[in-house]
Formats: C-alpha cells, sequence, structure tokens
C-alpha cells in the first residue's frame, strides 16, 4: 500500500520567517535606500545590476584608445563580431552607446573594446581623452548577429573602414585559425590612422592573412571598381564589411546588381537615413518642455538638445532602448519614411532614435 507522507523540514518556516523579518530591519536602517543599493555602491561589479571596470587603457592612434574592461556579475560571454552597450556618466548624465568587443571570448575575466573619438562625439571624446582604470561603467549583455558562421566560409573577404575594423579585429582575433583563406581590405585616411595597424601587418608577413591597406589621402575614396580589381575573386569570397554609411551603401549596391546580394554581411555604426521632411514641435508632456523638431533629426537629438532625459542605446534602431510613448501627433522613420500616427490616449510606442517629427507631437516623457 502507498502512504503518502508529507516531510516538513524542522524549523524552515521560522527561518524563512525570521530571514524575512532581518531582511525588513536591515531595509528600514538602510532606508531610503536599500541594502542592495549600499552592496552596489560597495562592489558595483557584484551589484545588482550588469557594470564593468576599466582595467587599462591603451592608445591606438591619436584618436583611438582599447578599453580593457572587467563585466561585473551578469556577464554572458560575446560571440567574436558581436557588441555591447556601455552607460558612462558625462557631466552628471549616464550615456550609452555601442562598442563592439575586439577581445576573443575566452581570455578570462576581461573584454576589450576599442573607441574612436569623433568630432563633437560625446561618449567617444570622453572615453578616448578621459578614460581611466578604476572607472565603473555600466554594461549590457553582448548582443548582435555580424558573428560567422558555425561553418566557417572557404574564401573569406573583409572590407572595413576607419573604426569599422573593430567588430572583425574581433574576428580575426578569435577565428583566424580556423579560417584557410582571408582577404582583409581596410581604408584609413593615412597609414598611421590605421587602427591594429601593427597587429594586422605582423599577421600578413606571417602569412596569416593577405592585408590591403588603402589609404585615402592618396589613394582616393575606396571605390567598388578599385575593389574589384584590389580582390580579383572578389565574388567567390563571402564578405563581412564595416564601415561609414556611405561605402557600406555602395557595396550593397554593387553586391546587389551583380546578384550575390547574399554573399554580404554589413555592420552599420549609424542609422541610414533615407526619408526627411517637414518637422514640427514637440512637447515632452511630463518635463513641460517644448522644442521645435526639425524633420531630419531623430527625437532623440532632439530631446538631449533640449535637456530632456531620453533613453537610448545603440542609437541606430536596433536594439529598442529608445522606446518611448508617443502620446499624440506623427513622426517619420527616417530610414524607410514611413509615417506612424497617435491620437490623444493611443500611446503608440516609438524608437526616437529613428523617428524625426512630421508636425506636432507630444511625447510622453
Ligand atoms: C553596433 C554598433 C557598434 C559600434 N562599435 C563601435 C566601435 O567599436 N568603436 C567606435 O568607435 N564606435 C562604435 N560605434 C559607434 C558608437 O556607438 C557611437 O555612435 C560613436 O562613438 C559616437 O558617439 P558619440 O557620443 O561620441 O557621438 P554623438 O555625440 O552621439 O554624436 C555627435 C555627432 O557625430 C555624429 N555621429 C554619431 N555617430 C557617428 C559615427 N559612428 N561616425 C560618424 N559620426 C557620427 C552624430 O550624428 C552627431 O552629429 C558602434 C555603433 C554601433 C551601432
Ligand atoms: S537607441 Fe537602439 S533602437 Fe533606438
Amino acid at each position: 500500500m502507498l502512504t503518502t507522507m508529507t516531510v516538513t523540514t524542522p524549523g524552515r518556516g521560522p527561518l524563512r520567517r525570521l530571514g524575512g523579518h532581518v531582511r525588513r530591519v536591515a531595509d528600514a536602517v538602510a532606508t531610503p535606500l536599500l541594502p542592495q543599493d549600499y552592496l552596489d555602491l560597495i562592489a558595483p561589479l557584484h551589484g545588482s545590476v550588469l557594470r564593468g571596470r576599466i582595467e587599462s587603457v591603451h592608445p591606438e592612434t591619436r584618436d583611438a584608445v582599447t578599453l580593457v574592461i572587467r563585466p561585473g556579475r551578469g556577464w554572458v560571454e560575446h560571440r567574436p563580431g558581436q557588441y555591447i552597450r556601455i552607460g558612462v556618466d558625462v557631466d552628471g548624465v549616464r550615456l550609452w552607446r555601442a562598442y563592439s568587443l575586439t577581445s576573443p571570448p575566452a581570455t578570462g575575466a576581461t573584454v576589450s573594446i576599442t573607441v574612436k573619438a569623433i568630432a563633437d562625439g560625446v561618449v567617444s571624446s570622453h572615453l578616448v581623452r578621459r578614460a581611466r582604470p578604476g572607472m565603473i561603467v555600466g554594461l549590457d549583455p553582448p548582443t548582435g548577429d555580424f558573428t560567422l558562421p558555425l561553418r566557417r566560409p572557404a574564401k573569406l573577404l573583409f572590407i572595413t573602414a576607419g573604426s569599422g575594423i573593430t567588430p572583425v579585429m574581433g574576428m580575426l582575433r578569435s577565428h583566424l585559425d580556423e579560417l584557410d583563406d582571408v582577404i582583409h581590405v581596410h581604408a584609413a585616411p593615412r597609414r598611421e590612422d590605421v587602427i591594429f595597424g601593427g597587429e594586422l601587418r605582423a599577421l600578413a608577413r606571417a602569412g596569416r592573412l593577405e592585408l590591403i591597406e588603402h589609404h585615402d589621402d592618396t589613394d582616393g575614396l575606396l571605390s567598388t571598381e578599385r575593389l574589384s580589381a584590389l580582390v580579383p575573386d572578389l565574388r567567390e569570397r563571402e564578405a563581412w564589411a564595416c564601415g561609414p554609411a556611405g561605402l557600406l551603401a555602395t557595396l550593397e549596391s554593387f553586391y546587389d546588381t551583380a546578384g550575390i546580394a547574399d554573399r554580404l554581411h554589413t555592420e552599420r555604426f549609424r542609422p541610414t537615413i533615407l526619408a526627411t521632411g517637414a518637422g514640427g514641435s514637440v512637447t515632452f508632456t511630463r518635463q513641460g518642455t517644448t522644442v521645435q523638431g526639425p524633420g531630419d533629426v531623430p527625437l532623440l537629438s532632439v530631446g538631449e538638445g533640449a535637456g530632456v532625459l531620453m533613453p537610448s542605446g545603440c542609437r541606430m534602431g536596433i536594439c529598442f532602448g529608445c522606446v518611448v510613448p508617443l502620446a499624440e501627433g506623427t513622426v517619420r522613420d527616417l530610414r524607410s519614411g514611413a509615417l506612424t500616427h497617435a491620437a490623444p490616449g493611443d500611446n503608440v510606442q516609438i524608437q526616437t532614435c529613428i523617428s524625426a517629427a512630421a508636425g506636432p507631437c507630444r511625447i510622453d516623457l
């Protein structure tokens, strides 16, 4: 006969009650902060949110540095070619930007990103000029699909320009041993501007890849005619490209016309703005601020320019970190021209990094 038995762990109920009591006392003592908040302050890498500590800073070129970061609790291993979002405090405001990981996944407890300062760039300039060992930054787990397939292509072509080298460097440092035939075309204004130039040239000297450097200042802008001349078997190669929007658009059109669009994989650092129109007044309802929103400027920049604390992430339409409710009005998707309309009470969600005002609109922020 089967006997049903209830097993009770001695003291479990009272212990749980006691634990809850201790936690309530600790919470009361810590008020208005919670004990977890103190832990976040004392041990930021073991707190409730993912953070990283900059361990070292390495200059790469006159305007680019590599930051070696120790991620804290919650980090997950990345795939080479992926990027992270990093949150940095600039003048008391936390700003988030995306940066590709340049270290291989198995380097242990640290990862690296390489940042190139752009003119007037708030976060990139801050990191290149001010980042120091010990600095704590916000982190998001790695993401992105600009990665190599598990079945490695027999013949591979990397096409990069400027800081677009970063995700590819992550792939080269991780996968080069598994690749038989790699041509890497890299464009930079001058030889001394080539990020990771020394390492790439050493790999080429060792016969690990064929490196073709294109220096815009002397060679002119990299065209598809020149690319085809430099890489005669280009059509046989699976290609990964990352660089300025103009170069990527030219490559996409070239591969498309050649009927081999599926051979080209691209990574963009900024959205391609294709559709603009008349703007309108933009009201941030909770802030009580109204400003003029030009038809070709993302609402994210409009809000930031007006001093509104805007949520953000990649700033190019891929991470959805900037989604906010459109309380009323019409906005235009700058990539496609598609209009989104909200009547009062609709609270339609929009991505502010790729949407511009298309008439008066009210944002619930
Ligand atoms: C998936 C992804 C991966 C990235 N990886 C890297 C990386 O590994 N290394 C790296 O240096 N950057 C990388 N970026 C770009 C990075 O996220 C920032 O956009 C860049 O550092 C500029 O930020 P900022 O705050 O300095 O400029 P902002 O203050 O935001 O912008 C200042 C001005 O520069 C323009 N601008 C913004 N971004 C760029 C850009 N990329 N190129 C030229 N002009 C720009 C803006 O339109 C504005 O006019 C990546 C972006 C994405 C989406
Ligand atoms: S900030 Fe990433 S989608 Fe807008």
